[in-house]
């Protein structure tokens, strides 16, 4: 492969502007087709490349890769959102469009990275009954974080309630998929809390879990690192012994910023008991887990110093995120 052609390549990811989902589905399929595409075809032939050339070849095809696929993420996303048939030539009266809210920016952030590492979003729901809540992940009735963590209740059964905390996703999905499993979801969770600049009765959490044969500690180490420097370009974190009912061990993660160490999550080692309450055998299989508050981290972010900010629904506020998304 030469110079030329890498160039040419470049030039054409570069200027590249789909205006329909076809037109990136023939764009994906003309470099990284499974059968044919220019990039799937170098790289199943690099062994036919001398061996000295081979990792700069390599490093220069794999970065290209990584090129398109970011420019069939950044278009796929336009083209469903519809950003690309926006005509900014309108002035005059044109109807203010607004701005993403700043929970949502983050949670789209989030969504982006633990995609690209193997996770898989999904949905779950905000009402949710006692046992999925507390007593599969090891809150019985009697457990006195039950305290920390009052809520909500149905008023006509009182066996439903208004989910504390996003870790319940767990349950729902090991009761019907078995490992090996990568999934996240992000949603509201709702406390019984006095309203203040620091707390609310409602934020949203983002809960993550990778069950699998011989899931260590280490490996969620070296997960955890990934995101925070995936969010804020480097990685100052310590881990702090913590317990959670339904790790053990369990962690919480806290990191340094702005001069200060900030706690940022909480994750662990999902405990036997909560393996075996969804019929997963914990000799067989282990996984870790991990908790965090998309307002704080925002709020981190953004420099924000009151949490009410974020649902009083100034527009000058909500003005300032303009262009991000
Ligand atoms: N559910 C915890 C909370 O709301 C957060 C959390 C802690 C989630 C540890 C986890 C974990 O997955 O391993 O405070």
């Amino acid at each position: 492969m030469c110079d030329k052609e890498i160039s040419k390549i470049k030039k054409e990811i570069e200027h590249f502007k789909p205006k329909t989902l076809e037109e990136l589905n023939k764009f994906r399929i003309k470099f990284l087709g499974k059968k044919s595409g220019i990039i799937t075809n170098i790289l199943k032939n690099i062994h036919e490349i001398p061996i000295y050339k081979r990792k700069i070849i390599g490093k220069i095809v794999n970065d290209l890769k990584k090129d398109i696929k970011k420019k069939i993420y950044e278009n796929k996303f336009n083209i469903n959102n519809n950003i690309n048939n926006v005509d900014l030539t309108i002035t005059g009266n044109s109807p203010n469009i607004g701005s993403a809210h700043p929970i949502s920016i983050i949670k789209n952030r989030i969504i982006h990275i633990l995609s690209q590492i193997g996770f898989n979003y999904i949905n779950s729901p905000e009402i949710e009954d006692d046992w999925h809540n507390f007593t599969a992940l090891n809150i019985p009735i009697w457990h006195p974080s039950r305290d920390m963590q009052d809520t909500f209740f149905l008023c006509n059964n009182s066996n439903f309630l208004l989910r504390t905390h996003t870790t319940s996703i767990q349950i729902r999905y090991m009761k019907k998929h078995k490992p090996p499993s990568r999934i996240f979801s992000i949603g509201k969770v709702y406390r019984n809390e006095t309203v203040s600049s620091h707390s609310n009765f409602m934020f949203h959490q983002m809960e993550a879990f990778y069950i699998d044969k011989y899931v260590s500690f280490s490996n969620l180490k070296k997960t955890i690192n990934y995101i925070i420097l995936s969010i804020f370009g480097k990685s100052i974190i310590r881990f702090r012994p913590s317990y959670f009912p339904f790790t053990e061990p369990s962690a919480e993660v806290d990191v340094y910023y702005n001069n200060n160490w900030m706690e940022i999550m909480g994750c662990g080692i999902i405990d036997p008991i909560v393996l075996k309450n969804v019929d997963i055998d914990p000799e067989f299989y282990s996984g870790f887990a991990f908790g965090l508050g998309i307002e704080r981290l925002a709020l981190m972010i953004y420099k924000i110093k009151d949490i009410r900010t974020y649902f009083d629904n100034d527009i000058r506020f909500l003005n300032q995120f303009k262009g991000e998304f």
